[in-house]
């Protein structure tokens, strides 16, 4: 019989600094690992849940999906074939377990060295149309992890924007609402979101940015954004914990797919935040729940944003 032998702490504690680059609710990272012999358990940290904007711990969960669809990529790079399994016991949101060493697909490469180099992308894109065969491709990332995303028509597009921009002064009127902006906004060393990838204003007011330099007290420079920005909608079969999870990892499989094809990427969360709207924003016959909003294109480079270093999110044995 083969004696397979696990990954050392080195490389895993390496997966785990993958894991903390993926994106979370107001650069949230409400996350933790354990790395046993050959595994890391994933943990959700309920301290840094945002309960105004997310009281049910949704967004939390699929924050925690998109670090733990790094964790597998990081794996898969370092040459290891993983297993997952989702709750596997109380407590525990997810455990990667590498299994058999197997050098990774181009695929899976192309996706996992996309991790650093996606950010959330504020600024104004470019008039061009994201070809058809990079949204087939990007359809095809949020299938593989059990998510359907749609393309939004040019009708749709409208419909949701305007729905965004609603969703976004009932979130401002929400009390509770600035207080909790001002704690995960400023200018922070390891979380939150900093003021300069904030972006600019949009001058006509038409794509619904969510504004994280809104209590900076700096003045805002307004710029043209894109007139007929692509809409995507991630959307998932159920609406639990489960569901929220694979969200998350179809929500981060789709942003490295665009990285790797160079499009930019922001995720307009409001729409989905206020229950009344999210309802709105697919025909109920679907059946489907939606989990994010995506605005797509071509723009300027984004910054990369702060991180907890990773002995901050290591849970010791
Ligand atoms: C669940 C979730 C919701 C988010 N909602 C928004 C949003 O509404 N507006 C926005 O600009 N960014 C949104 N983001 C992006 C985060 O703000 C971003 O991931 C975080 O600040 C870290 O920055 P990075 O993505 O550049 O690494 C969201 C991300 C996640 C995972």
């Amino acid at each position: 019989m083969d004696t397979v032998v696990p990954p050392s702490r080195r490389v895993l504690v390496d997966c785990v600094h993958s894991a903390t680059a993926a994106p979370s609710l107001h650069n949230s990272q409400p996350w933790r690992f354990r790395i046993r012999s050959g595994r890391i358990d994933v943990y959700a940290d309920p301290d840094r849940r945002l309960p105004v904007l997310d009281p049910q711990g949704r967004e939390l969960m699929i924050s925690v999906g998109a670090a733990v669809l790094n964790l597998r990529l990081a794996l898969r790079e370092a040459g290891y074939l993983n297993d997952l399994q989702l709750f596997p016991e109380p407590g525990v949101v997810a455990r990667v377990t590498a299994t058999h060493p197997e050098p990774v697909s181009d695929e899976l490469a192309a996706l996992a060295e996309a991790i650093p180099h996606r950010h959330t992308n504020r600024l104004p894109f470019a008039h061009l149309a994201v070809p058809e065969k990079v949204l087939d491709k990007l359809r095809d990332a949020a299938h593989a992890e059990g998510a359907v995303l749609a393309v939004a028509t040019p009708e749709g597009r409208d419909a949701i924007l305007r729905l965004a921009g609603t969703a976004d002064r009932v979130l401002r009127a929400r009390p509770g609402y600035t207080t909790e902006l001002a704690r995960w906004t400023g200018d922070p060393r390891h979380d939150g979101v900093p003021i300069w990838a904030a972006g600019p204003w949009d001058a006509l007011e038409a794509v619904p940015i969510r504004d994280f330099a809104q209590l900076s007290g700096e003045p805002r420079k307004r710029e043209r954004f894109e007139p007929y920005p692509t809409i995507l909608v991630l959307a998932t079969h159920g609406d639990d914990r489960l569901a929220w999870v694979r969200a998350g990892q179809a929500l981060q499989r789709v942003l490295l797919t665009a990285t790797w094809h160079g499009v930019a990427s922001t995720p307009i969360g409001q729409p989905v935040e206020v229950p009344e709207i999210r309802r709105r924003l697919l025909d109920p016959a679907s059946g489907l729940s939606v989990q994010m909003v995506l605005r797509i294109g071509y723009g300027r480079m984004a910054g990369r944003t702060p991180r907890r270093p990773v002995t901050d999110v290591l849970t010791r044995q």
